[in-house]
């Protein structure tokens, strides 16, 4: 189910403002990608240039293309809808809906786009609950509020509610930010293990986990204040943290970033 994102000549404007220019690049499908580079050069609107959630926010679009195997995502009779839905994502903040429970939260997507028997919605629930690693710790308070969690926990809830509705992309901005080290490790090991079934990417300011847990890496930069945000190289992961193309990139991760 996992599919491969490509990307050509793609700009993403706030109102006058254009935020990245030019990106082109592919996303192979089953492999983590982690978009790194410093603030405001980007990271998160591009993300949402993949889903279609850039342009919800008023005066905001989106010129150039990309592609989801087959299908052009911002085709014409595209339902950004149903976009979302293919490609999921999950927030800095863990954002579990408060007053509803464990299961409420995992299986809220399935109920506003399916008909699904109270036993379908359980086995969907349980399975996506093992995927995201956290059934055996939740499996006894189904009926509690996710919001009883602690912060970990709350999003490995998140990422099974991003699962839940079968996706075949999980798109990440900076998941790990809000969490303590052991909370972090949990979902790089999670992340780890989801790619043998999606395509996933990962924004992250934090270059030890882009070296842990990505196959490919791409660097963003800023040319300058006011400058729109551009992709400077990707590659294997590997390569980039120790024999990157260019200098922007090199003092970047060796931390001589200005
Ligand atoms: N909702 C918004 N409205 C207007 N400008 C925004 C908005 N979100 C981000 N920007 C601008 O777009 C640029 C890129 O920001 P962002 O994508 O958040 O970068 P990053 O995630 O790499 O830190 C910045 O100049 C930022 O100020
Ligand atoms: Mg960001």
């Amino acid at each position: 189910m996992a599919k491969q994102i490509e990307v050509a000549g793609l700009d993403a404007y706030y109102g006058a403002h254009k935020a990245i220019e030019d990106i082109t690049m592919t996303i192979e499908p089953r492999a983590v990608t982690a978009f790194i580079g410093p603030s405001g050069c980007g990271k998160s609107t591009f993300l949402r240039t993949l889903n279609r959630m850039h342009e919800v926010i008023p005066g905001a679009r989106v010129e150039g293309k990309v592609r989801l195997e087959d299908q052009d995502l911002y085709g014409p009779d595209v339902d950004p809808v149903s976009v979302r839905r293919t490609i999921g994502m999950v927030f800095q903040r863990p954002n579990p809906f408060p007053t509803m429970s464990i299961y409420d939260n995992v299986a809220a997507g399935l109920r506003l786009n399916g008909r699904f028997s109270k036993s379908e919605l359980d086995g969907i629930v349980e399975n996506s609950l093992k995927g995201a690693n956290l059934w055996k710790e939740v499996k006894d308070r189904l009926h509690k509020p996710g919001s009883g969690l602690s912060g970990g926990q709350q999003q490995r809830l998140c990422i099974a509610r991003a699962i839940a509705v079968r996706p075949q992309v999980l798109l990440m901005d900076e998941p790990c930010s809000a969490l303590d080290p052991i909370s972090t490790l949990a979902i790089e090991d999670l992340i780890s293990s989801l790619k043998r079934d999606y395509t996933i990417v990962i924004v992250t300011h934090n270059m030890q986990q882009a070296a842990r847990v990505s196959d490919k890496t791409a660097f963003f930069n800023l040319a300058g204040q006011g400058q729109p945000g551009k992709l400077v190289e990707m590659d294997e992961t590997s390569r980039i943290f120790t024999n990157p193309g260019q200098k922007a990139t090199e003092d970047y991760i060796t931390g001589r970033f200005g």
